[in-house]
């Protein structure tokens, strides 16, 4: 047997190395497809319905039809956590246009998606690291008008990534027109004056499923949480920044453009919100064992 972690592609389990696509893939060509990453806490995925709602509303956006329904996709990600059901998992996925014969910007009236899914673990001692709090800084938006779609078209997100880790920063807090819409890979959260802002759904951000979670968890513990915009003044002034994604969870943001944010610690609602997100880790993994 072979030691290679288990793919699946194109109804196909297979290992790793035998994955294989064609060159002419449009996902290849063109970036054009769409990805979701799903966490998996000892084998029990992470707000599937939710992910799963995503995944068809960046393929509709794109205008392709859903490729699996949810039945067919819970039995192929079990499949892949099945020899990972003691460990905290991130499930991959990527649907894209498939591959023509030839290279042609113009859709395709005919084709064949290619639709790819592997896991890999979640490095809890790097969850571990980013609770003691990250640095960001903020830069101009420089990605397309559509961000809520989730597009593997990701070069402008990467080199805004790579712009703040040459800076010694986990994170980039994007700008348009002045207002602050997500991080290069996170959703954003401010806290002033004990109340929680994050900017409402729109194109300038991707719906995040962590971000809908941290609103739930903190208004059931009664937190005042708002959707509103976010002014590059209000960022600069907040009591708390937070950045949420599906596998770093909720980051305290300790410094923003070198100044310290707050006293310089992850703040007490943090503290409070990343307790309640721990918990609620811990009923999914107990329901896996149910
Ligand atoms: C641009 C962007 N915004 C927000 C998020 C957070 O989304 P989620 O909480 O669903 O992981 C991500 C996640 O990768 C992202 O890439």
């Amino acid at each position: 047997m072979s030691s290679q972690p288990e793919v699946f592609l194109n109804g196909e389990f297979l290992p790793l190395a035998e994955a294989k696509i064609s060159v002419l893939d449009r996902g290849f060509l063109f970036a054009d497809g769409v990805y979701e990453v799903i966490p998996a806490y000892a084998g029990k995925l992470f707000r599937l319905q939710q992910h799963l709602e995503r995944l068809n509303n960046s393929l509709a956006a794109i205008r392709m039809p859903p490729v699996m329904n949810e039945q067919q996709w819970t039995e192929v990600l079990n499949r892949l956590l099945q020899t990972h059901s003691q460990s905290d998992q991130s499930v991959y996925i990527q649907v894209s246009r498939g591959a023509a014969n030839t290279r042609d910007h113009q859709l395709p009236s005919e084709y064949q998606p290619t639709i790819f899914a592997m896991c890999q673990s979640i490095a809890n001692d790097n969850l571990a690291h980013i609770a003691k709090g990250v640095h960001a800084i903020t830069l101009d938006d420089i990605r397309w008008d559509w961000c809520h779609i989730k597009s593997v078209a990701l070069l402008g997100n990467i080199l805004l990534k790579q712009q703040a880790a040459d800076q010694q920063c986990g994170e980039a807090i994007l700008l348009r027109d002045g207002y602050a819409n997500e991080g290069s890979a996170s959703n954003l959260f401010i806290v002033k004056n004990k109340q929680l802002i994050t900017p409402p759904k729109s194109h300038n951000l991707l719906p995040g499923i962590t971000r809908d979670l941290v609103l739930e968890l903190a208004s059931a513990d009664g937190v005042d949480c708002i959707e509103a915009e976010i002014s590059e003044q209000q960022l600069g002034t907040a009591d708390e920044i937070w950045l949420t994604s599906s596998t770093k969870e909720i980051m305290p943001v300790i410094k923003l453009n070198r100044q310290i944010v707050g006293n310089g610690q992850p703040g007490e609602l943090w503290q409070r919100m990343a307790k309640r997100y721990s918990e609620f880790k811990t009923d999914l993994r107990k329901q896996a064992h149910v």
